[in-house]
């Protein structure tokens, strides 16, 4: 017995040393180890040893385990850092690491950010409305007649069920003003929608941002102040900023602005970013008539409200020629603003 443990642990320690591959490893372990394995037999023969004899194989049944047990784990991590060894040749640590591409906010996302931290500044909260709209928020509610040319098929894009995309952010004027009382001060980022014919400056989805003030004693002084600050703030304190007289059904008087675009070498030129003016006393009548509280009587109140386009605002900003790069998704010109 003694003699045959002693040979087996001799074989199994010559067959760990000769494996040469996690496979070959893997076959001798389970050849000494496993249910049938060399040492598991000799081991059975324990039955058969005398009484007095017991502790001695006893002991050196477990010796020859232990040998064979500490073989097989060094010989594994012999082998793997073989395989590893292996696996880093040809690399070249010293290398530069490859650059890794960060991503970065879009030039549309950072102009809006920035405009909303400015007019939160000045106490404006953000509100926000459907760009499923109706025709009432989108249109009557603002004082704009039946046959105005925004309301036109081929203007506006209508759903089957009369439903249309909102034109302009201004619908949400109106649906702050039917569940708020005033002081009212909001602004409302987000899409607005038109047929129009793509080009450098025009897309048939764009982003907005609409404002309203609405409380006792508001004024075109405050009107005026406020979008002059918040165009200097956006663009520095040289800005140029015009305020051009227009028309819009629910502001009177009404404005058109426009900021001075200095595009790297292109002759600078008035871009138009804005629409605003005075809220019209019949928006007012519509909402009271609505609420039935009075509360937006024009006898007691007044207001200001300016839609600007944030796409125009991002190309004043980085001298942005065709707004089309906007939607484009050209890695090339979105990593500038990285
Ligand atoms: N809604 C107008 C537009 O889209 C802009 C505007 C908003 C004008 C608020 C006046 C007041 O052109």
């Amino acid at each position: 017995m003694k003699e045959k443990i002693e040979a087996i642990q001799a074989e199994a320690l010559a067959r760990i040393a000769a494996a040469d591959d996690a496979r070959s490893l893997e076959d001798a372990r389970v050849g000494i180890l496993g249910k049938k394995g060399t040492l598991t037999e000799v081991s059975a023969g324990m039955r058969d040893v005398p009484k007095e004899q017991k502790a001695e194989i006893g002991q050196l049944l477990n010796t020859a385990r232990t040998a064979i047990t500490e073989a097989l784990e060094e010989k594994q991590l012999a082998l793997q850092a073989i395989a590893d060894a292996k696996a880093l040749e040809g690399i070249d640590s010293t290398l530069p690491a490859r650059a890794v591409h960060h991503g970065s906010l879009h030039p549309l996302t950072l102009i809006r950010h920035q405009a909303i931290e400015v007019l939160r500044r000045m106490g404006f909260a953000l509100a926000e409305g459907p760009e499923i709209e109706d025709e009432f928020h989108c249109f009557d509610a603002l004082n704009t007649p039946a046959d105005h040319p925004a309301r036109n098929e081929k203007d506006t894009f209508y759903f089957d069920s009369g439903k249309l995309l909102r034109t302009h952010t201004s619908s949400v004027q109106i649906r702050t003003m039917e569940t708020q009382a005033p002081p009212v001060r909001i602004i409302a980022p987000g899409s607005a929608y038109r047929r129009d014919e793509i080009d450098a400056t025009h897309l048939s989805v764009f982003n907005q941002l609409e404002g309203l003030y609405v409380d006792t004693d508001v004024s075109l002084g405050d009107l005026k102040g406020t979008l002059e600050y918040f165009f200097r703030e956006m663009f520095g304190a040289e800005t140029e900023v015009r305020f051009r007289p227009h028309f819009f059904p629910f502001t009177e008087p009404s404005f058109e602005i426009d900021v001075k675009l200095h595009a790297k070498g292109q002759v600078p030129k008035w871009i138009e970013v804005a629409g605003c003016g005075m809220v019209d006393p019949a928006v007012f009548e519509s909402i009271d008539s609505g609420r039935k509280d009075d509360a937006f009587s024009p006898e007691k109140i007044t207001g200001f409200a300016f839609g600007m386009g944030l796409d125009r605002l991002a190309m004043i900003r980085w001298g942005i020629k065709d707004i089309r790069l906007l939607i484009e998704n050209d890695v090339r010109f979105l990593r500038q603003f990285a």
